[in-house]
């Protein structure tokens, strides 16, 4: 297995559109190796997520991992592989929560996201799974299937007055996203 090295924004890997992982290459060695790759660089630097792009791999493939000890889920996740994902909201319900990347280094903000959503995908064998999330996990659901589409969540945030340091952040807390009012 190896660590793989994460891209930042600014690399255009990072802003493309991947394309679904083929059929044929799933069952294949060096898929699986990948699989096992992401999965290490995820623990590496201590991601709950991991996405194809960010390792200059334009495939719809991310990984999750949600501890059960991480404070901001209410359960955790085991190390679950999305291969060609579709997301689909449910329900209008969105929720602000605090969001980091590694392709976006020492820096937390605010994002409102779905409160809940069904994922479809494939598993790293190929096989149709699908399951229905709120909470954290449909938060690092969303966060990992914008990857896929070039999208970090910088893009999603509503302003930028609660982008922070991390630093900060664990010191001060998250600041108030106040739009435009002043
Ligand atoms: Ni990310």
């Amino acid at each position: 297995m190896a660590i793989l090295k994460v891209a930042r924004i600014g690399h255009p890997v990072v802003r493309e559109t991947a394309k679904p992982v083929p059929a044929a290459e799933i069952q294949g060695a060096a898929f699986q190796r990948l699989v096992d790759d992401m999965v290490e660089t995820m623990h590496e630097y201590d991601g709950v997520g991991l996405a194809a792009p960010q390792i200059h791999v334009g495939w719809r493939l991310a990984v999750i991992e949600i501890l059960p000890t991480d404070e901001r889920a209410e359960d955790g996740v085991p190390v679950t592989v999305l291969v060609n994902p579709k997301l689909t909201p449910l329900g209008k319900r969105r929720a602000r929560g605090i969001e980091g990347c590694l392709s976006v280094p020492g820096f937390r903000g605010v994002v409102a996201r779905h409160e809940r959503v069904k994922l479809e995908a494939l598993d790293r064998h190929g096989k149709p799974w699908s399951v229905e999330a709120h909470g954290f996990f449909a938060r690092v659901l969303q966060h990992e299937c914008d990857h896929l589409d070039g999208r970090v969540y910088l893009d999603r945030m509503e302003g930028l007055r609660s982008l922070a340091y991390q630093e900060e952040f664990e010191r001060f807390g998250a600041q108030e996203a106040v739009d435009d009012e002043e």
